[in-house]
C-alpha cells in the first residue's frame, strides 16, 4: 500500500459560533472539534497530517499540538480564506516530496467514522482514478454543492450557488470530504481559477477535473456523519450524537450505563464489563476504570486508573489518581493528583488526598487532607486528621508506617513520621516523630469543675436582682 496523507481543513472563523474562540477549537466532549478528523486521519495511518490553519492560527496550533503530542503533524498557513481549492493549496509545500494519497477532510466535521473513511479509500481503489468523494443524501440541500452524475457515473460538483434550477433539485451532495493522488492533486489545484458566482476557488472543480481522466469514486455516507458545526446549536447536537455513539459501544461491551443521556465519556475510554456508571457521570483524559466497578452519580474521573471492584460513591472527584482494588471511595471524596491508593482503601466524605500512597486496608473516612503522605497499610486515620505539609515556602513529606492509628481532629506537622503501629490520641498536634509502638499525645489535661453551672446561673440570677 502506497503511503497516505491528509489534509485538514482548520482555517476557518466560524461567525456564527459568535465566539473569541475560533471554531475548530470549540469542545466536544474534551476535545476540540477538530481533534476528530485529525484522529480519524491518524487511526488510518495516515504518514503526514497537514492541519491546514488561518484564523487564530497560533491558537489553534498550540491547542492542536497539545492534543497530539507525537503524532506526524506538519502545520500550515492559509493566510487569506480565497476558498477550499486555496485552503488544501496551502498544505501542498508541507506535503512535498508525498507520494500516495491525500485525504481531505473538513476540521469542522467531528462525527465522520473511521469505516467510512475506509470505504472512501477502498472505493478510491476499485475506481482506480485520480479520486474518490463522500457524498450524502439531504431532504434539504440547501447550500451544499451538488453531485451531477452522466449515465450513474459522477460528473462534475455544481455549488447551490452555481446551480440551475434542474440541478438545485439533486438531494445527493457533497460532503466535501474526498480522497485524491497526488501526483493529480497539485497540478490540478494550479489549474483552478475562481470564476463562480462566490469568486472563490472550489476545490470541487477538482471533481470535473479527475472524472475527465478516469472514473471518480463516490461512497454515500449518512448524514449524522458528514454534518458539520456551525453554531453552538449544532455543536451541542453533533455532540450528542458522539455521546450516545460512545456510550453505546460500552454498553454493547458489557458497561451498564444507567442515563446514558447523562454520561459523558469521552473518546479513548477503557471501562471493564460489569461495571456501573450512575448519572451525570464524567469519564475524561484517558481514564481507566476495571471490571465491577460502581461509579456514583455526579463522579469526575480525569487522567485516572481505577482498578476491579471499586465503589465510588456520588459525587466525587478524581485526577491523575490511581485507585487500587475493592477501594470505597466518597461519597464527596476529592482525590488529587499523585493520589495511589492500594487494595481496599477507604476513603470517605470530605477526605482530599494529593501525592499520598496509602497502603491496603488503610481507612480515612471523615473530613480529612492526606498531602504529601506515604501512608502505610491498615492505618486508622480518624475524622479531621490534617497533615500540615506546606510551611509557606516548601512542602514536606508525612509518613506513617502500618497499622497506625491517628486519632480524630489531629495535625501531623510535617516533615514528620509515625512508626509501625504507632498510636497518636485524638486532638494531637504532632511535630516530632513518634517512635514503632508508641503513643503521642498533646493535648492540655482536661479540668472538671463539679456543680460550676448551676454556680454560674446564680451568679447569673444575683447581678439581675441587683
Ligand atoms: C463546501 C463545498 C460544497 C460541500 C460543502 C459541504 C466547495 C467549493 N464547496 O462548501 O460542495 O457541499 O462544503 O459542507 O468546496 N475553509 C478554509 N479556507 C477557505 C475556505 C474554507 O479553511 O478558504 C474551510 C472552512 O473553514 C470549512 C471548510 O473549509 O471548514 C468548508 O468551507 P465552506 O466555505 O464552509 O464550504 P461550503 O460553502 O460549505
Ligand atoms: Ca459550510
Amino acid at each position: 500500500m502506497t503511503a497516505l496523507a491528509a489534509v485538514v481543513l482548520c482555517a476557518g472563523k466560524g461567525t456564527r459560533m459568535k465566539s473569541e474562540k475560533a471554531k475548530v477549537l470549540h469542545p466536544i466532549l474534551g476535545r476540540p472539534i477538530c481533534a476528530y478528523p485529525l484522529k480519524r486521519a491518524l487511526e488510518l495511518g495516515a504518514t503526514s497530517v497537514v492541519p491546514v490553519v488561518g484564523h487564530q492560527a497560533a491558537e489553534v496550533e498550540k491547542s492542536i499540538r497539545a492534543h497530539f503530542p507525537d503524532a506526524p503533524l506538519r502545520f500550515a498557513l492559509q493566510k487569506e480564506q480565497r476558498g477550499t481549492a486555496d485552503a488544501v493549496k496551502a498544505a501542498q509545500d508541507a506535503l512535498a516530496g508525498h507520494e500516495g494519497r491525500v485525504l481531505i477532510l473538513y476540521g469542522d466535521v467531528p462525527l465522520l467514522r473511521k469505516e467510512t473513511l475506509q470505504a472512501l479509500l477502498s472505493a478510491h481503489d476499485a475506481a482506480g482514478g485520480a479520486l474518490a468523494m463522500v457524498s450524502t443524501t439531504l431532504e434539504d440541500p440547501t447550500g451544499y454543492g451538488r453531485v451531477i452524475r452522466e449515465g450513474g457515473k459522477v460528473s462534475r460538483i455544481v455549488e447551490h450557488k452555481d446551480c440551475t434550477p434542474e440541478q438545485r433539485a439533486v438531494k445527493e451532495c457533497n460532503a466535501g470530504i474526498y480522497s485524491v493522488e497526488a501526483s493529480f492533486l497539485w497540478k490540478a489545484l494550479a489549474e483552478i481559477k475562481p470564476v463562480n458566482a462566490q469568486g472563490e476557488y472550489y476545490l470541487t472543480d477538482l471533481v470535473e477535473m479527475a472524472a475527465r481522466q478516469g472514473p471518480v469514486g463516490a461512497v454515500d455516507a449518512d448524514a449524522t456523519e458528514t454534518a458539520g458545526v456551525n453554531d453552538k446549536v449544532e455543536l451541542a447536537a453533533r455532540a450528542r450524537v458522539l455521546q450516545q455513539r460512545i456510550n453505546e459501544a460500552h454498553m454493547r461491551a458489557g458497561v451498564s450505563i444507567q442515563d446514558p443521556a447523562t454520561a459523558y465519556i469521552e473518546e479513548g475510554i477503557t471501562i471493564g464489563t460489569d461495571t456501573e456508571i450512575g448519572p451525570s457521570v464524567t469519564l475524561a483524559a484517558g481514564t481507566v476504570v476495571g471490571k465491577n466497578v460502581t461509579i456514583g452519580q455526579g463522579s469526575v474521573l480525569t487522567a485516572s486508573h481505577v482498578a476491579d471492584g471499586t465503589h465510588i460513591k456520588p459525587y466525587s472527584v478524581l485526577e491523575e489518581a490511581r485507585v487500587g482494588d475493592r477501594c470505597i471511595i466518597g461519597p464527596f471524596s476529592r482525590l488529587r493528583p499523585g493520589t495511589e491508593l492500594a487494595e481496599d482503601v477507604h476513603l470517605g466524605n470530605f477526605v482530599e488526598t494529593k501525592k499520598a500512597r496509602i497502603g491496603k486496608g488503610s481507612k480515612a473516612n471523615h473530613l480529612t487532607y492526606l498531602g504529601d503522605a506515604n501512608i502505610g497499610a491498615g492505618c486508622n486515620i480518624g475524622a479531621g486528621t490534617i497533615t500540615c505539609n506546606y510551611d509557606g515556602v516548601n512542602k514536606h513529606l508525612t509518613e506513617l508506617g502500618d497499622g497506625v492509628f491517628i486519632g480524630s481532629d489531629s495535625q501531623l506537622v510535617a516533615p514528620v513520621k509515625v512508626g509501625d503501629g504507632g498510636y497518636v490520641g485524638a486532638g494531637t498536634t504532632v511535630t516530632k516523630n513518634v517512635p514503632p509502638g508508641s503513643l503521642a499525645v498533646s493535648r492540655a489535661p482536661q479540668v472538671v469543675k463539679e456543680g460550676w453551672v448551676a454556680a454560674k446561673k446564680a451568679r447569673q440570677t444575683k447581678v439581675k436582682a441587683g
